[in-house]
């Protein structure tokens, strides 16, 4: 028994290989581009390990995931391959078409071939989880109810767009052509191997660089947060549990407001690496011009993973920020590397082509 994981060098991805490592023998399979999000030295723990098979290529390669799957007989995959910034889609969403609506497409249409030529039982057995995000749900009001999973989809970025694209086209293969299927749409993630681009670990290495630590419009706009571990072992769960066909809200109970969550960091900081002049870090904060199309809220309504499937957060904000900006801080040289682009050599220096 295996499972086949793709973006798994990614920042959940490769947290959920990490986790999955260190509960089960069953090994994974790790499908993954490297794009600039994709980072080997996430996995470095695991050099040597026969449990954990990496395979660089990409999801929208038919023949490629084809022949993994007929190689490795995975009982089920999970899909966190994709473009994955926001940012990042405003100045160029073909990226996030290509991966996020047809390399889902063309994994589906492997999977649904491999699938359908198991033996009963397997066949019965086998699950897809497709990992997706509170966005597709689009933006709330100030004191509208959270995200529950029947809220329509109403994506307002070209990644959240991608991201409700791909969700519907893996409800569509169960309805159309009996794939068990599961999806999760969960709010925002933090903590280890996070890429400095997102929030939370911009935050941190700004801070410590003494740069500016840039709000977009006027900072009141409101996250969920989720440790991603927390993330980890949902996924688990509705993988292990999950009804076929169903889909599930992850969130941490954390809804937030951007300036709180810069106040936070920095007081930490203040805490834990006083800066050398005394100053708090918060002089840093800098107001810089709004994201175009900026969702105001997101917030998750997780009740269902809750009743049906027993789930909830270990951590709360308090303690999983506090976790993350210690990981930083005693994860220097991952920063480093990461910002010198030091971490792509290294994939040469180490795995050669
Ligand atoms: P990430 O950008 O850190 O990692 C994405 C990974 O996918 C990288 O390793 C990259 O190399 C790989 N990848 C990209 N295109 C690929 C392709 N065509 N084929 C194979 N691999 C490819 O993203 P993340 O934050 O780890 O997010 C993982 C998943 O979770 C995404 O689907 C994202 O939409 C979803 N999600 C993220 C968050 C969050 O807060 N980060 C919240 C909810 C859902
Ligand atoms: P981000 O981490 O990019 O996640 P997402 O856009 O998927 O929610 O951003 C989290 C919030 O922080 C979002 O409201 C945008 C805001 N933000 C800033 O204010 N400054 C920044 O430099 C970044 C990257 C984000």
């Amino acid at each position: 028994m295996s499972i086949l994981v793709t973006g798994g060098a990614g920042f959940i991805g490769s947290n959920f290989v990490l986790d999955w490592l260190a509960q089960s023998d069953e090994p994974v399979i790790n499908l993954d581009k490297l794009t600039y999000a994709g980072n080997l030295e996430n996995l470095v723990s695991l050099r040597g390990d026969t449990r954990h098979v990496f395979v660089h290529g990409d999801i929208g390669d038919f023949d490629r995931v084809s022949q993994l799957l007929a190689e490795h007989q995975p009982r089920a995959l999970i899909n966190f391959a994709a473009e994955s910034h926001v940012d990042r889609s405003i100045h160029g969403p073909g990226d996030f078409i290509a991966t996020n609506i047809v390399g889902t497409f063309q994994l589906l249409e492997a999977v649904r071939a491999y699938w359908g030529g198991l033996a009963d039982e397997a066949r019965a057995d086998f699950r897809l989880l497709h990992v997706s995000t509170d966005e597709v749900y689009g933006s709330l009001g100030k004191d509208d109810p959270a995200f529950t999973e029947t809220n329509r989809y109403e994506p307002n970025s070209p990644y959240s767009a991608s991201k409700a694209a791909s969700d519907h086209l893996v409800r569509a293969y169960h309805h159309t052509y009996g794939l068990p299927v599961l999806t999760t749409n969960c709010s925002n993630n933090y903590g280890p191997y996070h890429f400095p681009e997102k929030l939370i670990p911009l935050l941190i290495v700004n801070s410590l660089a003494g740069k500016p630590l840039p709000v977009y419009g006027d900072g009141q706009q409101v996250r969920d947060w989720l440790y991603v571990k927390d993330h980890c072992s949902a996924i688990r769960r509705v993988l292990a549990d999950g009804r076929v066909g169903e889909t599930y809200n992850v969130g941490g109970w954390n809804e937030k407001p951007n300036l709180e969550i810069v106040h936070t960091v920095c007081a930490l900081l203040d805490e834990l690496r006083p800066r050398a002049d005394g100053q708090p870090y918060s002089t840093q904060i800098t107001y810089v011009t709004d994201r175009p199309g900026h969702d105001r809220r997101y917030a998750i309504d997780a009740r269902k993973l809750e009743q049906e499937l027993g789930w909830r957060p270990a951590e709360t904000f308090a303690s999983g920020i506090r976790k993350t900006v210690v990981w930083y801080l005693e994860n220097q040289p991952w920063v480093n590397n990461v910002l010198s682009g030091g971490y792509r050599d290294w994939v040469a220096k180490h795995y050669g082509n």
